[in-house]
C-alpha cells in the first residue's frame, strides 16, 4: 500500500469519527434542549424529597403581563373624576315635597301648640273685670263724657272699652222704652250711648264722621245714624252696644260683657229721628 492510499484511510476515518462525534453531541442537545437538566441531575432530584416549583410556560407569563397591565389601566381609571349625572327628577320632586310635607306638619303643630297655650293661659287668668276690654270700664264723670262729646263734635271714644260714647236725647227716651233692651234704658235715661265700634255687617271698625254726624262704615258703606241705628247700607242691624251705669255719685261705667254686646235695633228703628247734618264721609251707602 503506498502512501497515498494510507493518508487517503487516515483522512476517511477521521472524518467518519468526526462524523459520528457531531452526531452524538446533536443528539443530547435535542433530548435535553437548552437548560434541560443532566440525567444525573434528574435522578438526584428523583430521589430527594424536596417539592420544586414547576416552571411556568412562556405563555402563562404572557397572559399574567397581560391582567397586569388591564389592571393598572383600571386603576388609573378610578383616580379619574367621576362623571356628572343629571339627578333624578322624581327624586328631587319626592324630597321636595317631602320637605314641604314637614314643615306644613310642623306649622299646624306650632298653630296648634300656640292655640292650646294660649286657651289654658286664658283658662288659668282670665279677663280683668275691672279693666279692659271685655270687662267693666270706668268711663269717668258723666259730666266730663258729656263736656268732651261736645268738644269732640258729638262723638267721644273710649279705646279701653272699644266704645263710641255719644248723647241720647231726653225726649226720645219713651221711644226707646219700647224698642231697646231694658238692660241699656239706664244709660239712654242718663243721657248716653255706649256703642261697639265694630261694625255689626263684617266686623269692620265704624268711624264718626263729622260732617254728617253719623257713623260711616269705609268697608261696605253701611251707615248709621249717632245713636248706631241703621239708615243705610247691608248691615243687617243697627251698631251693638253696652251697658252703661251711673252711680249716685256719677261716675260711669261701661259693662263690655266679655265682648259679646247686645245685639243692635233692628232695621228701620229710628227713635231719634236724626237726618245726615252734612256731607257724607262714604258715598255709596244708600
Ligand atoms: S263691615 Fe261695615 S259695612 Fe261691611
Amino acid at each position: 500500500m503506498n502512501s497515498a492510499a494510507i493518508i487517503g484511510i487516515v483522512v476517511a476515518a477521521a472524518v467518519v469519527l468526526a462524523a459520528v462525534v457531531f452526531l452524538t453531541a446533536a443528539r443530547r442537545t435535542d433530548v435535553r434542549g437548552a437548560g434541560a437538566l443532566s440525567r444525573e441531575t434528574r435522578r438526584r432530584d428523583k430521589d430527594s424529597d424536596v417539592d420544586l416549583p414547576v416552571a411556568p410556560s412562556g405563555r402563562a407569563v404572557e397572559r399574567a403581563a397581560a391582567e397586569s397591565r388591564s389592571t393598572s389601566v383600571a386603576k388609573a381609571d378610578d383616580l379619574l373624576p367621576a362623571p356628572w349625572v343629571a339627578p333624578d327628577a322624581d327624586a328631587v320632586g319626592v324630597s321636595r315635597r317631602i320637605f314641604f310635607n314637614r314643615a306644613y306638619i310642623s306649622l299646624m303643630g306650632l298653630g296648634i301648640g300656640g292655640f292650646a297655650a294660649a286657651s289654658f293661659v286664658g283658662f288659668l287668668y282670665p279677663p280683668s273685670k275691672g279693666g279692659g276690654f271685655g270687662g267693666k270700664v270706668g268711663a269717668g264723670k258723666l259730666d266730663d263724657i258729656l263736656l268732651n262729646i261736645r268738644l269732640n263734635q258729638g262723638f267721644f271714644y273710649l279705646p279701653e272699652a272699644r266704645t263710641w260714647i255719644t248723647h241720647y236725647p231726653a225726649d226720645s227716651v219713651p221711644k226707646a222704652k219700647k224698642i231697646y233692651n231694658p238692660l241699656l234704658l239706664p244709660g239712654m235715661e242718663a243721657g248716653i250711648v255706649a256703642l261697639y265700634q265694630k261694625c255689626p255687617h263684617l266686623g269692620c271698625r265704624v268711624p264718626q264722621c263729622a260732617s254728617s254726624q253719623w257713623f260711616e262704615c269705609p268697608c261696605h258703606g253701611s251707615q248709621y245714624n249717632r245713636v248706631g241705628e241703621k239708615k243705610a247700607g247691608p248691615a243687617p242691624r243697627g251698631m251693638d252696644r253696652f251697658i252703661v251705669s251711673v252711680s249716685g255719685a256719677g261716675d260711669v261705667t261701661i259693662d263690655t260683657l266679655g265682648g259679646a254686646a247686645i245685639p243692635g235695633p233692628a232695621i228701620g228703628t229710628n227713635t231719634t229721628g236724626q237726618e245726615a247734618e252734612g256731607p257724607h264721609c262714604i258715598t255709596g251707602g244708600h
